[in-house]
């Protein structure tokens, strides 16, 4: 019988990583290019919209990778709920421009959530399931961080909750 090894040596997946940063990169200054400009204005539906998603992304994340069992219907549904609102999450970003004006270097945790949750879903697919845990981890606690660090002064939070 034909087995097929999948390859996760360290030279592979550091040179997959490197690859990874230089594309986000990439895009992020392309994009800086086609930013809003001067007169940009975000518009409060994307604030909303991203609020809207990150609340309850919060609690459904960590339900998910802390509760036991995985991989029952409950984790398939509630899975695929939260990739979805973290995919609307990272997407209605591009909209929300108040820090730079343009799309700044916060976007790139975007395009991380972008390539990381498809990487991610695959990995559950084809049984990776070591990966799959690992990667959707780091997803979360960029939901975390991000969060955080939304709530740093000068941000909309911050002069929401405190100002
Ligand atoms: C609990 C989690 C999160 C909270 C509470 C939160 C909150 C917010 C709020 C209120 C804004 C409006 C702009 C501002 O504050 O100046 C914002 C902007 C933004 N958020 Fe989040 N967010 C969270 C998670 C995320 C995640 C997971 C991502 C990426 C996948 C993300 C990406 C962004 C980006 C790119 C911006 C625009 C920054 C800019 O103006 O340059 N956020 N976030």
């Amino acid at each position: 019988m034909t087995t097929i090894a999948v390859r996760t040596d360290p030279i592979r997946r550091i040179g997959l990583t490197v690859l990874i940063i230089m594309g986000v990169t990439a895009l992020a200054v392309l994009m800086r290019g086609f930013g809003g400009g001067a007169d940009y204005r975000t518009p409060a539906w994307a604030i909303q919209l991203h609020l809207a998603t990150v609340i309850p992304a919060l609690p459904l994340g960590a339900w998910l990778l802390w509760r036991a069992p995985k991989g029952d219907t409950a984790h398939r549904v509630g899975g695929r709920v939260w990739a979805l609102l973290m995919i609307v999450t990272a997407i209605d970003s591009f909209w929300i421009r108040t820090i730079t004006g343009g799309i700044g270097p916060i976007h790139l945790f975007s395009v991380l959530t972008l390539v990381q949750l498809p990487r991610a879903i695959w990995f559950a697919k084809s049984s990776q399931i070591d990966r799959h845990r690992k990667t959707m981890r780091g997803v979360f606690f960029g939901l975390i961080a991000a969060g955080i660090f939304a709530m740093a002064p000068g941000r909309t939070l911050w002069a929401l909750l405190f100002g």
